[in-house]
């Protein structure tokens, strides 16, 4: 089989060259980078030029590529979702009764469920298991837009069902998968304090090296301290990892500030944050991750998007799919409600899903944009492009690439 394609007819390329140019900050619509009448060449996966339709250069048309019409449909980059919880057992479904019946995460937490009820399903349920209940989700994650899937553990709680969780992720095929470690998720059964704890994974973290790069930590009144992650962070980096937090989720806290001094490569959530926490985050290299759907679901207040947006912060949306504060896996939701709720502008939230999202994970040279040198990571789509993002519920794509191989 060849591997040097030429995808020619494409309406409307939009490449989101200079989003990433300016580092996804202080997005304007004409940092789509659209270009009409196009045409690309990707070999071995990675795109190799791309320009008008009419001036494909005689070095590729002379290899004689394989030739792809797109149909004269729009080609964007792939959605990159930065923050997931995929890999789990067992549903929630209760909980969001009792929610809806008035109780909170917080108060389901203390009663012994959320968080630790789908730990003990998944510390229950087998290898294989996960990795079918997780293969399914990846393939409705590509359905929905996905090529680039990032996945936390964090419903093990013990290394031996950490590293269980991480070998699933590792198995999963078709997405670009990027896992994460997640073991300071919430204080174990087996534990009664977060110091004890931290210090048992702090031990065991040179062992989870072969499987992710990096680590990830709720600071949260009801799970780890400020300071319980600025030890944590430090053993990380140490080992090499790169770290990124769950942050200021469900209460105010120091954990923007001390996430920021230590270099976190993003911080998720961050709904009760104040002016310094914004300045901070704006003066940093740090990507706010903004997780929307969680919010819906928990009746949280949502982050003040406009104000990160504003004062230049590189600000990316993710789902955070997992069976309790975010059920759902309809991308298209998620980034409606970052238009209707976040009031961010259609592009801001299309930057937001794909090269900011790229920046996140620390892969901003590799997924997110289509440009020179980065992954052929695509969709195509014949709606416009305030068509994306408006329609719960149905897909607005009609194709998914992967390094320029179609997967669905
Ligand atoms: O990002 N906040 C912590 N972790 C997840 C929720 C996980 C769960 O409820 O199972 C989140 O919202």
């Amino acid at each position: 089989m060849k591997n040097i394609f030429l995808f020619t007819d494409v309406a409307e390329l939009v490449t989101l060259e200079s989003v990433r140019n300016q580092d996804g900050r202080r997005i304007r619509e004409k940092d789509l980078s659209i270009l009409k009448n196009a045409a690309f060449v990707v070999r071995d996966g990675k795109i190799v030029w791309v320009g008008s339709s009419k001036k494909v250069p005689k070095d590729f048309t002379k290899l004689r590529p394989q030739k792809i019409s797109l149909g004269k449909q729009i080609v964007l980059p792939g959605l990159v979702d930065c923050h997931t919880h995929m890999v789990f057992a067992g549903d929630r479904a209760f909980e969001f009764e009792m929610r809806n019946q008035g109780a909170t995460y917080q108060d389901i937490a203390k009663a012994g469920g959320g968080i630790i009820s789908t730990v003990k399903e998944t510390r229950r349920t087998s290898h294989e298991r996960l990795l079918k209940l997780s293969q399914v989700r990846v393939n409705e994650h590509i359905r929905q837009g996905a090529t680039t899937i990032e996945i936390k553990s964090g419903y093990g709680l013990t290394l031996k069902d950490e590293v269980k969780i991480l070998k699933v992720i590792k198995g999963l095929k078709k997405a670009r998968i990027v896992p994460t470690y997640l073991g300071p998720h919430t204080l174990p059964p087996e534990f009664t304090n977060n110091v004890q704890y931290i210090d048992s994974i702090l031990s065991d973290l040179s062992k989870i090296k072969k499987l992710t790069r990096r680590c990830d930590i709720f600071i949260e009144d009801m799970a780890f301290s400020a300071s319980d992650s600025q030890r944590y962070f430090e053993k990380a980096k140490a080992l090499g990892f790169d770290i990124v937090a769950h942050t200021n989720q469900l209460t105010a806290s120091q954990g923007v500030l001390v996430a920021i001094a230590q270099g976190a490569r993003s911080i998720d959530h961050v709904n009760f944050i104040n002016e310094a926490d914004i300045r901070s985050i704006s003066n940093s290299s740090t990507t706010a991750v903004l997780t929307p759907g969680a919010d819906l679901f928990l009746k949280n207040p949502y982050a003040p998007a406009r104000r990160l947006l504003d004062s230049g912060a590189r600000v990316a949306i993710a789902s955070n799919f997992n069976p309790g504060s975010c059920p759902t896996q309809d991308l298209q939701m998620i980034g409606a409600l970052a238009r209707l709720e976040l009031k961010m502008t259609y592009f801001e939230v299309l930057s937001a899903f794909t090269v900011n999202a790229g920046f996140a994970l620390g892969l901003e040279d590799e997924v997110g944009s289509l440009q020179v040198g980065l992954s052929a990571d695509f969709l195509t789509t014949n709606t416009s492009l305030t068509g994306i993002f408006y329609q719960p519920g149905s897909s607005p794509f009609t194709g998914i690439w992967r390094d320029g191989l179609q997967i669905s």
